[in-house]
């Protein structure tokens, strides 16, 4: 699984993985793919610093990345209390009817919520880039558009490839303009925040919208075919979030997730704006049901959405409360069924690549082909 892009940075295969956990983003270098981790939850830089000296320490001098959140439109000197503060008093309540309906308990006294929106924040983001920019990262991707150019000028003087995420055609031009080096054209299949375009339509129409620049093909991604197929559709690699959720090495901190993920299948998610105010791809829950009810409060556009749910979250995660209980997780849920190394997703996705190759080489009669 080599291309243009994974012989430029040296890898042995084109598979970039996203992911919160340094454990797994090492284990992705390891494995001959490119190990992103997601920076948006450390707000302390001395978090960020711990991390990425453990992942200098176990990627065997692999390259890996780093991904960011950067809004593309910019709040000057809002705070988080400021966000705060203008929260209606109708959804404060709606979240705890909703809670106190499910017995949800309430964290311990002085007891941090351990998800915060604030990494979605500029000022944040630009700390963590303070910090990475003193590891040996070889890119840089950004979340909500193309990262500011100033920003953009600092990767490229330390020589590191910039990546953006992009869910049409429209946005990847953008990208492009801003001086982007990556396209990860992201599908509406995705985990995460996503756009309303499938894979199969999105990644060729980027593919033709960036050229030259190469594009990565991201969303619903989980096997070797579906690898090949992205290659067929002219992208120089896949970008995948998911499936690295149930492996051994992910650090959940919640048997009953990982068992709710084994589960799952490819129609349990939904596109729900309940956790951050814009559109995510996770799993349909009983919470995501509460946000998404017409006869609901309905939810806050982005950053009040992540704030106000920001303790909830933490306490039906803290106390496994079932019905409640979700993740951003893309359809690609339905092959995730059983805890396997990340090593054991790479020899999955390795030999089903060459036994799609070896399909189609027969199918279209090619002389070779077994
Ligand atoms: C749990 C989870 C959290 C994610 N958080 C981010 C994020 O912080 N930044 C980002 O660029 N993408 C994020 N994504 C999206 C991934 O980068 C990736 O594009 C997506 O997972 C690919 O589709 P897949 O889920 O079908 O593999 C997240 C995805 C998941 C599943």
């Amino acid at each position: 699984m080599q291309t243009e892009l994974s012989k430029r940075l040296g890898l042995e295969h084109a598979v970039f993985g996203f992911t919160p956990f340094p454990a797994v983003a090492a284990a992705i270098s390891r494995a001959g793919g490119f190990g992103v981790l997601g920076a948006v939850r450390y707000t302390a830089p001395d978090d960020l610093k711990r991390d990425l000296d453990w992942i200098e320490a176990h990627a065997e001098g692999r390259p890996y990345g780093l991904d960011v959140v950067m809004p593309a439109k910019r709040v000057e000197g809002v705070t988080e209390a400021d966000v705060e503060a203008v929260i209606p008093a109708g959804h404060r309540e709606f979240v705890r009817e909703t809670l106190a309906k499910y017995g949800v308990p309430e964290l311990a006294e002085g007891e941090a919520s351990g998800w915060r929106i604030t990494g979605w924040m500029e000022q944040v983001a630009r700390t963590q880039l303070d910090v990475a920019f003193d590891y040996p990262i070889r890119l840089l991707a950004n979340a909500l558009g193309s990262p500011p150019a100033d920003v953009v000028a600092r990767a490229h003087d330390r020589d590191l490839l910039v990546a953006a995420l992009a869910g049409s055609a429209r946005h990847a031009r953008k990208h492009q303009e801003a001086g982007i080096d990556v396209v990860v054209a992201q599908g509406y299949e995705a985990g995460g925040h996503t756009g309303e375009i499938a894979s199969m339509v999105l990644t060729p129409e980027v593919v033709d919208a960036v050229d030259p620049l190469p594009v990565l093909a991201a969303g619903g991604i989980g096997s070797g075919q579906q690898v090949a197929a992205a290659l067929a559709l002219g992208a120089q690699g896949v970008w995948l979030g998911s499936i690295w959720l149930t492996t051994t090495e992910a650090d959940l901190h919640s048997p009953a997730l990982t068992r709710k993920l084994l589960a799952a299948g490819s129609g349990d998610t939904v596109r729900s704006r309940a956790l951050t105010g814009k559109p995510a791809r996770q799993l349909r829950t009983e919470w995501t049901d509460a946000w998404d009810d017409p006869a609901g409060p309905g939810t806050l556009p982005m950053p009040l959405q992540g704030l106000l749910v920001a303790d909830a979250v933490s306490r039906i995660r803290k106390y496994e409360v079932d019905p409640l209980l979700g993740t951003p997780v893309g359809q690609i849920v339905g092959r995730m069924t059983g805890e396997r190394s990340v090593q054991a997703v790479f020899d999955d996705l390795t030999r089903g690549f060459e036994r799609a190759v070896e399909r189609v080489n027969r199918i279209a009669g090619r002389s070779g082909a077994s």
